[in-house]
């Protein structure tokens, strides 16, 4: 299977984390997200340590809380000692429910308001990820108003192109993301943040793209980054202490994705950052990387009950299940792909081709096409999704008036609720 929390039992039933998936099902409701606690925290003690070893002690992860944010993600996080990447006031906000400490929480967002940084620098954020002239000037003055001077990288962009989905590329000099590089913006605005009375200016970020499976793109954008570093040392006389280099390695949501070794490519990162800063002569920055994806991707799945089996002679199958784009909006968005199991019936052979829809009125509220489900699948089984820790939570809606699915969370053989489900309550809270 995809990932080694994943296993059958001797019943054909799908175990996740060890617990029958089909049970929890039962147990709490359908639809349902299962998260597995110590995949998180395996998760975060790979990237943890391998950083420390291999750029040393002042290195550190920052888990990219976009991926999945709610208060209980924050508290195990804090617990394994990572940094957050946090892009709303709200998520900075669902940190400092959770008892995070904010110093080590870097606020990113190509649009902070006014409001964004005023709440920002009086709820303690370490550091801000500053986009642009504009909001480094709003920075400013408002740190000034409250008496403070406020720590920031700058985001630039390197102008590279990684290969991944176009939507979610944002390393390019025309990215709506940070300062180009190759236009003389990123220059412009180093020089600006150094003039400015109530800016600390701590060091430069860039983030090239997500989902990449080898370390192409880091090792370009870090070369491209340190050389840039050195330019501005030259003419400035500033020396960078800290170089975030942004998000997190790939992930496998089906068996066709590669199966990489984080720590190893973490150290052939160190391996080249370490020789260009020593061709450079300039010292090693406090490294940052901030991986969502691979922090909860393969820590959660969906389950769900199938419901309707719609097959159109000649044509196609359906499976629609009591959940879809409201939940995971990822095939819709972006063509994503996902692995499809049917959780009572892994041992059975599978050659019933469908494509698994949700509930929505919208044609395009499709799971994933082209399924194998068992030829005996019906109204009333159990569906699962892997993969979906990251970005389906995060990303769901109330589309239709559908309530949002609840989050329990497996550990040792015992499970939790962490977010509960939406209620028809909920729904109409804030209608007056
Ligand atoms: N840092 C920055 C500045 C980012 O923009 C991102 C992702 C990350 C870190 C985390 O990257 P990761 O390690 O998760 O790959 N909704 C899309 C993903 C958008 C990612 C945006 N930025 C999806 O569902 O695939």
């Amino acid at each position: 299977m995809i990932c080694d929390n994943l296993s059958i039992d001797e019943n054909g039933h799908l175990l996740f984390a060890g617990q029958d998936a089909s049970a929890l099902l039962r147990q709490y409701g359908s639809p349902l997200y299962l998260m597995d606690e110590d995949r998180i925290r395996r998760n975060c003690q790979t990237y943890y340590a391998a950083m420390k070893d291999a750029f040393g002690e002042s290195a550190l992860p920052l888990y990219a809380s976009k991926a999945v944010s709610f208060l209980e993600i924050y508290r195990i996080i804090k617990e394994e000692g990572l940094g957050v990447d946090v892009v709303s006031s709200g998520e900075i906000y669902t940190a400092a429910q959770a008892g995070f400490p904010l110093e080590k929480a870097y606020f990113h967002s190509n649009n902070k308001t006014d409001a964004d940084i005023a709440f920002a620098l009086e709820q303690g954020v370490g550091y801000f990820v500053v986009d642009n002239e504009e909001e480094l000037f709003a920075i400013d003055r408002i740190a000034g108003a409250q008496n403070k001077t406020q720590k920031v990288l700058l985001r630039l962009t390197p102008g590279i192109d990684p290969h991944t989905y176009e939507a979610i590329n944002t390393g390019r000099v025309d990215s709506k993301f940070g300062s180009a590089i190759e236009t003389g913006q990123a220059e412009e605005i180093t020089s600006l943040a150094l003039k400015l009375p109530h800016i600390d200016l701590a060091g430069f970020h860039c983030h090239v793209g997500s989902q990449v499976f080898d370390s192409d793109t880091f090792l370009r954008s870090a070369e491209i980054m340190l050389d840039f570093s050195a330019a501005i040392r030259d003419r400035y006389g500033y020396t960078v202490r800290e170089l975030d280099l942004g998000g997190g390695y790939g992930v496998r949501y089906t068996e066709k994705d590669p199966v990489i070794d984080i720590a190893a490519n973490i150290h052939g990162v160190a391996k080249a950052v370490k020789a260009k800063c020593a061709a450079l002569k300039l010292p090693l920055p406090a490294m940052r990387l901030e991986p969502g994806r691979s922090i909860v991707a393969d820590a959660g799945l969906t389950l769900y009950t199938v419901g309707t089996i719609k097959k159109i002679p000649g044509y196609k199958n359906y499976v629609s299940v009591d959940g879809g784009m409201t939940d995971n909006p990822r095939f819709a968005l972006y063509n994503a792909s996902y692995t499809v199991l049917a959780a009572e019936k892994m041992n059975e052979e599978k050659n019933f081709l469908c494509s698994v829809v949700g509930r929505c009125c919208e044609s395009g509220d499709i799971l994933q096409e082209q399924v194998l489900l068992p030829a005996s699948i019906r109204r009333g089984d159990v569906l699962a999704v892997l993969t979906t820790g990251a970005y389906n939570y995060s990303m769901a809606s109330n589309y239709n008036r559908i309530p949002r699915l609840p989050i329990v969370m497996l550990k040792g053989g015992q499970n939790r609720l962490v977010v509960r489900r939406e209620s028809f309550e909920d729904l109409v809270r804030n209608d007056l």
